[in-house]
């Protein structure tokens, strides 16, 4: 694939579609959203307005870093604190469809609804890859930004249309993407993070005190395995719990996974094997976290597992 020529037909495809109209898109800290954001500005300029929404379910200081990563390109990113919102939705639920799509509608119908309204925009730049597509088709997984694939009409249902410039590239062709643009390596070096964010990686209801768990962890497991070249590497928080002992104590505490994977495309990864000495160290960092008395470290590959946990 001639992925400069891409580059050109999407400028142009987007250009004609939005004219002087207003755009609006949202970044996760993701190469997938932000390459949309690098590309949306470069065609429409102030005529798109970037924002990142705090849903609660976000990396450890991740809503400042992206913020600050992006002013060095001089792209204004506005800050959105929808964290109630999305709590609120979450609440009570435990089933991985129902999760997901509660962090849908949350996204797609209340923040960008009001969003829209507020800045009258009638575009919204998304960063739907070509596995979302096909995951979702094919009832693997729905992922959270799939909507017109599914019968979803987003300017009948939610006011603004969708427009998707990496739909159908995968991965690998969002990385080349990425090079050509130029986005800075803090981006382009950075691994996948899916849009539903660290709910993805919670088994079981998805509360402040449980975010605040995995994304402790998350950060641990980020910072470790930052030098490890793998494709992908993360933290999930289970719904169960074990016995253990803390300060010579019975304690009956929260289980964490540790996933580290080799992949190209996110289609089928296989495990990375990590050094005993690593996997010990990770070990002891995360049981270090209050309340959590368990660290695993998950070989299975996908198929038969998927990368996230829901
Ligand atoms: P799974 O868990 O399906 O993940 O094997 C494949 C890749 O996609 C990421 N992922 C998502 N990305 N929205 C996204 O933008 C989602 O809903 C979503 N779910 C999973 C995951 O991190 C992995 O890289």
């Amino acid at each position: 694939m001639n992925y400069r020529a891409f580059i050109q037909e999407q400028i142009a495809s987007i250009r004609e579609t939005v004219g002087r109209g207003i755009a609006i898109n949202a970044i996760n800290g993701g190469e997938n959203s932000s390459v949309v954001t690098v590309l949306g500005h470069r065609i429409l300029g102030k005529g798109l307005k970037t924002v990142f929404v705090d849903s609660a379910l976000m990396r450890k200081g991740e809503p400042e870093r992206v913020v600050k990563i992006f002013a060095k390109m001089r792209i204004p990113v506005e800050l959105v604190d929808a964290r109630a919102e999305f709590l609120g939705a979450l609440k009570g639920l435990t089933d991985p469809e129902e999760k997901r799509n509660a962090v849908t509608n949350t996204f797609y119908a209340k923040v960008f609804g009001r969003l829209v309204r507020e800045t009258g925009a009638k575009f919204l730049l998304h960063g739907t890859i070509l596995t979302d597509i096909e995951e979702t088709v094919a009832g693997i997984k729905r992922q959270h930004n799939i909507l017109a694939q599914i019968g979803i009409d987003p300017e009948k249902e939610y006011g603004y249309k969708v427009l998707e410039p990496l739909q159908t590239l995968r991965k690998d062709g969002v990385r080349k993407v990425a090079e050509i643009l130029g986005l800075p390596s803090e981006i382009t070096k950075r691994i996948p993070f899916p849009g539903p964010a660290l709910a993805t990686r919670i088994v079981g209801e998805v509360t402040e005190q449980r975010l605040e768990i995995v994304r402790e962890a998350t950060a641990i497991v980020e910072k470790e395995l930052e030098k490890s070249r793998a494709f992908q590497y993360l933290a999930v928080l289970l719904n169960d719990k074990a016995t253990g002992i803390r300060e010579n104590r019975r304690e009956f505490g929260q289980i964490i996974v540790v996933r580290c994977l080799n992949s190209v495309d996110a289609r089928t990864a296989t495990p990375t094997k990590l050094s005993w000495q690593k996997l010990n160290r990770i070990c002891k960092r995360i049981t270090s976290i209050k309340g959590v008395n368990r660290c695993l470290y998950d070989l299975t590959p996908k198929p038969p597992a998927t990368i996230e946990y829901i």
